[in-house]
Parts: structure tokens; C-alpha cells; sequence
């Protein structure tokens, strides 16, 4: 197994770094921004994301919330792979696009499509033939009902429900705990059920 370099040693670079231990990864090395960081999850952080040059042969993945920040380091990596906890479910016909992590007790039914940099975080699902475009992160326990097309960089908060058919444009914001019934068409922060534009 190659060396696996994480980019990112938040919160969320450690949940990445157990499911890459759970895939067979033991070299595993963090790159972080904050210099003061040494270790991550029992992982030393041996520089910043400048350093990722050093390591030519090594498997990456970014472990970055922010998707702006997530897509612009993940385009300057080279070897970034896809990681799958083993107690997900990924049913048949299904795509998951390069750095993008499924994490534990997730599932994804028949026929979704999930692109590049996503993330479909911890129990959260996502239903028969969804379009999940780029960057998008599906999080803790939300559920993504059938057939929905999610646009390219929108956060899925945690606990939101996103109903059957519905297509949410690029660069949203959905709150945690929202309920989407009808098409975003506007980025924007939706909160609240259902869900509307935040003015706050
Ligand atoms: C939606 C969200 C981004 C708004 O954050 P914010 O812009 O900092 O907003 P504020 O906390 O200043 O709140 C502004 C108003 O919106 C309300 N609001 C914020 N989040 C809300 C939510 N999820 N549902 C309903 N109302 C919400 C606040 O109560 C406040 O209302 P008020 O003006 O009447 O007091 C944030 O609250 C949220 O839900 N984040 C999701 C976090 C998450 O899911 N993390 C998962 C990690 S895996």
C-alpha cells in the first residue's frame, strides 16, 4: 500500500485518516497549513500543503471543509484517490469522482453520480440516480431523496432533508436541519421547513 498524504488535519482530515486506515493505508502522513500542528490522529503533520511536491509517488486526498479551498488544492494534486469506509453502501451503476470520500454507515443508491471532491459525510444517504456535482458536501446524517441534481460547491448541512426531484443550483448553503421541497435557483443560504432564503 502506498503512502497516503492527507492534506488537512482538522476535525475532518482525522475522520479521513480512520477510513484510510480501515482501507489498508498504513503510511499515512498529514500536510497542513497551520505550522504549529505535529501530530493528527496519532498521524505526524510533516509540513504545508507547499510540501506536496515532496512526496511524487505518495496516494492524496484533501481533507478540506471549505469547497472553494478543497477544489483549488485538490486541482494542484497529483495521485488523488476516492475513499470508501467499509460500512457504506454503494449500490450498483454507481460513480464516485476522484478525492471524494463516503464515510461511515453512508449509502448511495442505484445510479447516482457523485463528482470530484465530495463529500458524503457519516450516515448521511444519497438516493437512486442523484447528479452530485463537484465539490458538494453531503453532510453528517442528511438524506438526499431521489433523482435530485445538486449543483457544483453547495453544502448540504447537517440533518437537512433534500425531497425527491428537486435541483439545488451551485454555491448554496443549505442549514442544518432544512427540509428543500422546491428548486434553488439562486445561490444563496436556505434555511429552516421549509426551507427559504436566509436574510439574517
Ligand atoms: C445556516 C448557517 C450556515 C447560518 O450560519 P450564519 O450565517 O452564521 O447564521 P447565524 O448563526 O448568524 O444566524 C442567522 C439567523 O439564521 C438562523 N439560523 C441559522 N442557522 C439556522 C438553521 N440551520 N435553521 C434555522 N435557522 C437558522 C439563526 O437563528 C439566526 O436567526 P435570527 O436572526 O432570527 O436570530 C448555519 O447556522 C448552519 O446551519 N450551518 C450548518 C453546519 C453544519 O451542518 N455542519 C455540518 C458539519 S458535517
Amino acid at each position: 500500500m502506498k503512502k497516503l498524504v492527507i492534506v488537512g488535519a482538522s476535525g475532518h482530515g482525522k475522520v479521513i485518516a480512520d477510513i484510510a486506515v480501515a482501507n489498508g493505508y498504513r503510511d499515512i502522513v498529514f500536510l497542513d497549513d497551520d505550522p504549529g500542528l505535529t501530530k493528527a490522529a496519532g498521524f505526524p503533520v510533516v509540513g504545508t500543503s507547499k510540501d506536496a511536491a515532496n512526496y511524487p509517488d505518495a496516494d492524496f486526498i484533501v481533507a478540506i471543509g471549505n469547497a472553494g479551498i478543497r477544489k483549488r488544492m485538490q486541482e494542484k494534486l497529483p495521485g488523488v484517490v476516492t475513499l470508501v469506509h467499509p460500512s457504506a453502501v454503494l449500490g450498483r451503476d454507481v460513480l464516485l469522482g476522484e478525492g471524494s470520500v463516503v464515510m461511515a454507515g453512508a449509502v448511495i443508491n442505484y445510479g447516482a453520480k457523485i463528482g470530484k471532491g465530495c463529500i458524503v459525510n457519516t450516515c448521511s444517504s444519497v438516493d437512486h440516480d442523484c447528479v452530485i456535482e463537484d465539490f458538494v458536501h453531503v453532510s453528517v446524517g442528511s438524506h438526499v431523496a431521489g433523482t435530485v441534481h445538486i449543483g457544483e460547491g453547495t453544502w448540504v448541512g447537517a440533518g437537512a432533508v433534500i425531497s425527491n426531484n428537486v435541483e439545488i443550483c451551485a454555491d448554496c448553503m443549505v442549514g442544518a436541519g432544512a427540509v428543500v421541497v422546491k428548486d434553488i435557483t439562486e445561490p444563496g443560504t436556505y434555511v429552516g421547513v421549509p426551507a427559504k432564503k436566509n436574510k439574517g
